[in-house]
């Protein structure tokens, strides 16, 4: 519990802002939460969540029945607040590398025109570096002498993680321009900071870019261990346990060196791009060429996943029906966005192959924007008389499937592994041929 209750506005109730403001509600603080989506508005009022986030639920129902934590689709009804957090998204603009800022800008033009103050706008959203320079300037703009800053405070929760991550984070970063502020946000994570949270206090733009920089590196070691597992393939060295010999080393760390298919969601392949897109603003060529293979590679992995799998076919995809499992960009998630595993079925259709895709949670969100596959509700009706079949999303229910379920329904008895998430002696006991 904070010693002080404060009166929290989160804008913008996507899968960040709702996480965050059940966060808040559960630390104690007076919540209330806005979007203008009518809809979203609707479900979250009534406890219920608009995408799979295990635990998050319940602790969204525990905090509307205390009393804690309000959804709205009106600005006007946040005004009161003392610190607003800015969550909206901020995609990748179609047909550029650059992030799409029309949400933050309009958050925080809404906000200026209406807080009073004294109150913090308190940015969260993932930006180019620069933004909050500029946002704090529309404050200024519009709020004159009163008493409203700008801070910025990036969040790096993880889907399928949101609850621990947003309650027990890794490190705050609080980018602020007076003590006054900053003071302000160590009352609102009071509890966390006593927990023994390491806080970062710095400027905004350093805040801005610990966020894309954090990303890009997890993106940049996945690219690393998929390239070396590219050597490995080529010269017979096997990448399971390179990767576990690296990882013994500190200094390199054991996670985000799984090889496979890659990188994929609604952020890591973003952020990289957005980071490329500022270094090659700025000039800095071989820092931008760096940064832009990081990206390069993870998407040649896609096609190397499909080359493996034509193989398995005898060299076409043509007429063969394969069976894909996963959709969702990583376990744990219903998230589709810039899923490698979606991208790799929907070529293999392209090709000609007849796909069907069973996910845990996601086949609804791919459906949405995939109608041409076809869903299956379980792993065996997928697996009905294909040629292949493909794992690219490593769910624990498949890594844990008998190969003796699938053996007599397939018509081929061909899987390739996308995430090095099968053991492979088990398959081929069972008289598979197995690639990964
Ligand atoms: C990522 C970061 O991990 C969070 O810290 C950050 O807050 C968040 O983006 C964000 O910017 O909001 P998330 O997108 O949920 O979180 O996904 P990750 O868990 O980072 O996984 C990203 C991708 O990397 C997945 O497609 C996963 O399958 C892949 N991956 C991960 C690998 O291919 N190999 C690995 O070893 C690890």
């Amino acid at each position: 519990e904070p010693s002080e209750h404060l009166r929290i506005s989160v804008i913008g109730a996507g899968y960040l802002g709702t996480a965050h403001a059940v966060g808040m509600a559960q630390l104690g603080h007076d919540v209330i939460a806005m979007d203008i989506e009518k809809e979203k508005i609707a479900r979250l009022s009534a406890c219920e969540l608009p995408f799979f986030e295990p635990g998050l639920g319940e602790l969204l129902r525990k905090s509307v029945e205390a009393g804690r934590l309000r959804f709205t689709t009106e600005y006007d009804d946040v005004a009161e607040a003392d610190v607003h957090f800015v969550c909206v998204g901020t995609p990748q603009l179609p047909g550029s590398f650059n992030a799409d800022l029309r949400w933050v800008e309009t958050a925080f033009t809404e906000l200026a025109r209406r807080v009073a103050g004294p109150a913090i706008i308190v940015g969260k959203s993932t930006v180019p570096v620069g933004t909050a320079r500029r946002m704090a300037d529309v404050v200024r703009h519009h709020t004159g002498g009163s008493r409203v800053e700008v801070a910025w405070n990036p969040e790096f929760l993880r889907e399928g993680h949101a609850v621990q991550d947003t309650l027990q984070p890794d490190r705050l970063i609080f980018g602020v321009e007076s003590q006054w502020a900053e003071q302000l946000l160590r009352a609102v994570y009071q509890p966390i900071i006593e927990d023994g949270c390491p806080l970062v206090v710095t400027d905004y733009a350093t805040a801005e870019l610990v966020k894309v920089s954090a990303n890009a590196f997890l993106a940049m070691k996945i690219s690393f261990i998929n390239s070396v597992a590219q050597i490995c393939e080529a010269t017979g060295a096997a990448v399971l346990p390179l990767a576990e010999a690296l990882g013994y080393d500190d200094r390199i760390g054991r996670r985000f060196l799984g090889p496979g298919l890659g990188f994929g969601g609604g952020c890591l392949p973003k952020d990289v791009r957005a980071l490329y897109a500022c270094a090659t603003e700025l000039g800095l060529d071989e820092v931008a060429t760096f940064i832009r293979q990081i990206d390069a590679i993870n998407l040649s992995r896609r096609d190397r996943a499909l080359t493996l799998g034509r193989d398995l076919l005898g060299g076409t995809y043509e007429g063969k029906r394969v069976c894909v499992l996963g959709a969702a960009f990583k376990p744990n998630t219903d998230d589709v966005r810039d899923s490698p595993a979606l991208a790799v079925a929907v070529a293999a259709h392209r090709e000609g192959a007849r796909v069907a895709m069973h996910d845990p949670v996601a086949m609804n969100s791919a459906w949405l924007v995939h109608p041409e596959i076809e869903y299956a509700e379980t792993i065996v009706t997928a697996a009905r008389e294909a040629d292949l079949v493909m794992l690219l999303t490593d769910w624990t229910e498949f890594q844990d499937m008998d190969p003796a379920l699938l053996s007599n329904v397939v018509r081929s008895r061909n899987v390739l592994d996308g995430r090095n998430a099968l053991r492979p002696e088990r398959w081929r006991a069972a008289g598979w041929t197995y690639r990964a």
